[in-house]
């Protein structure tokens, strides 16, 4: 009887596995440690960095997408099986992505050399595609035909899937897959923000089970997000709020400035129903958010200052008095002027400002409407809507537009407002795709493991996506309990793996 139940529970099993496999011909995921090759990083001070590279091993079973469904995980000397992992997405544009290698000058070489384990894994993207090997009428794919392999949510699928390779094999590997760090910038910062932001949710779990992902956790320890592109659904209302007013926004075709201000009146409905609160405990609206923004950005620039920076009063700081303290003449002192020697060098911290006023320590107002005309000269501004552009005002697709596209390679607007102007469709398939793809969804929810530990920047000057953007997920996040080191780097662009000295002296006091 036992041997009858056990051949009848083979006999299931065989039969819910897909089509030609059984147990013994199933595909399973690999990893071998004997495939390994040694190598030397020289770092951009010279210093060498030896570390044992493991490459191009595929983290899902059923693998779409050859050129981009691996890992590279890459193990410095000295490395043990307590080794934080710093996993790297090298996402950009929404664009798909391969498995990379270390780069000396970003993050990934840094690690390598605080001897960490370094993750990066590749992902498919908005431009990925394979061709069609057979006909399947169920599915409406005929042979050759090319199919986009990508489109929303299959980067974060596979960067998933990653993560929970890196578990599967926590013990054959070295590194700790319960300290996942996961760094990304722009569209990769956003998948970092989601790899932090929807650990274990059970949404992605049938997705990841058809994929073969492994059966594992996929929660991690960590995320840094550098200017992440997020929040698609509500980035064009929060980027024309803050930018409608700018000059650059007063000039040109008139039916796009008339979207900016409908998407602008939009804008305080969205931000009020967050509900966010300032570490001050100040409720967030639309009536103060400006004044947070201004305070966010005086705190970057002070902090910039401090460390010596020249912050021009020209961009809209004002500052208090200096001190009336002046170094006595004797011995090089500058008050009654500057040495001979000294003259005509004066460093330009010591130069009086306009109106005959030297600037003192602190910064004490900034003029907004000045600042953000100032941001504008340094990019021009896009276009209104920012991302859910196409066939509004007869706009071409953005990039975020074939994000939410399918597998033929459609672009579809993704937000209500541009289905409504387009006239196109928002599905259910989209809605889903659209709320798979924003990490504000699952950020307090009980369902979801959201990493305890988070690193955001967004540059002060960066215009790619708008300031409140980066700027809710730091205070949901904070208001979730997590503990979130956020700011507006002063005189950053739109960029990422910056001020790395400041970045790993954070991850040291998480991880000593
Ligand atoms: C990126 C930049 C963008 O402005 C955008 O809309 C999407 C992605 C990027 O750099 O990844």
């Amino acid at each position: 009887m036992k041997r009858i139940m056990t051949i009848l529970l083979a006999v299931a099993f065989a039969m819910s596995l897909p089509a030609k496999q059984n147990a013994a011909t199933a595909p399973q995921l690999q990893f071998d440690a004997s495939k390994s090759e040694t190598r030397v990083m020289t770092m951009p001070d010279g210093q060498l960095v030896k570390y044992t590279a493991y490459e191009g091993m595929y983290f899902v079973t059923n693998v779409e997408d050859s050129a981009y469904q691996t890992i590279n995980v890459y193990v410095p000397e000295g490395a043990t099986q307590q080794t934080p992992i710093f996993l790297r997405t090298y996402v950009g544009g929404y664009m798909a992505s391969k498995a990379g290698q270390p780069q000396a000058g970003d993050a990934t070489g840094r690690a390598l050399r605080e001897g960490y384990v370094v993750a990066i894994p590749g992902s498919r993207g908005l431009n990925s595609t394979v061709t069609a090997t057979k006909t399947d009428k169920k599915a409406g794919i005929k042979k050759g035909q090319t199919i986009y392999t990508g489109r929303a949510p299959k980067a974060i699928l596979d960067l998933k899937a990653a993560i929970r390779f890196l578990r599967h094999f926590d013990k054959e590997m070295p590194g700790d897959a319960e300290r996942i760090i996961t760094d990304g910038t722009s569209a990769g910062g956003a998948m970092s923000a989601l790899m932090g932001a929807t650990g274990n949710n059970t949404a992605y779990e049938p997705m990841l089970r058809a994929m073969g992902a492994a059966n594992e956790r996929d929660d991690v320890f960590a995320s840094i997000c550098f200017c992440p592109i997020t929040d698609l659904d509500h980035a064009d209302m929060a980027y024309e709020w803050l930018y409608n007013g700018t000059d650059s926004r007063q000039q040109g075709d008139k039916e796009v400035l008339a979207v900016s201000d409908e998407l602008k009146a939009l804008f305080p409905a969205y931000v009020n129903s967050l509900k966010l609160r300032t570490p001050d405990g100040t409720l967030l609206t639309a009536d103060n958010y400006l004044d947070f923004i201004k305070s966010e950005l005086m705190r970057a620039a002070q902090i910039a200052k401090n460390a010596g920076a020249d912050i021009p009063d020209s961009i809209g700081f004002k500052f208090n008095a200096e001190s009336g303290f002046g170094v006595p003449p004797i011995n090089g002192g500058m008050t009654g002027g500057a040495p001979k020697a000294a003259q005509g060098t004066m460093p330009q911290m010591m130069a009086r400002r306009g109106g005959g006023q030297k600037a003192g320590e602190y910064i004490i107002d900034l003029d907004m409407p000045k600042y953000m005309n100032y941001v504008v000269t340094t990019l021009p501004l896009k276009t209104a809507p920012a991302f859910d552009t196409q066939g509004v005002c007869g706009q071409a697709a953005s990039g975020e537009n074939e994000e939410f596209g399918d597998r033929t390679g459609t672009s579809v607007n993704f937000t209500e407002f541009g289905a409504q102007k387009s006239g196109l469709a928002l599905t259910d398939e989209i809605k889903e795709n659209a709320r798979l793809l924003n990490p504000m969804n699952f950020i307090g929810d009980k369902e979801t493991d959201v990493a305890p530990h988070w690193y955001i920047r967004h540059g002060a000057r960066d215009r790619d996506t708008s300031f409140p953007i980066p700027l809710n997920l730091a205070l949901k996040l904070q208001n979730a309990g997590k503990d979130v080191n956020y700011l507006l780097a002063w005189n950053r662009p739109h960029s990422g793996d910056y001020s790395l000295d400041e970045l790993f002296g954070w991850l040291k006091e998480l991880l000593p």
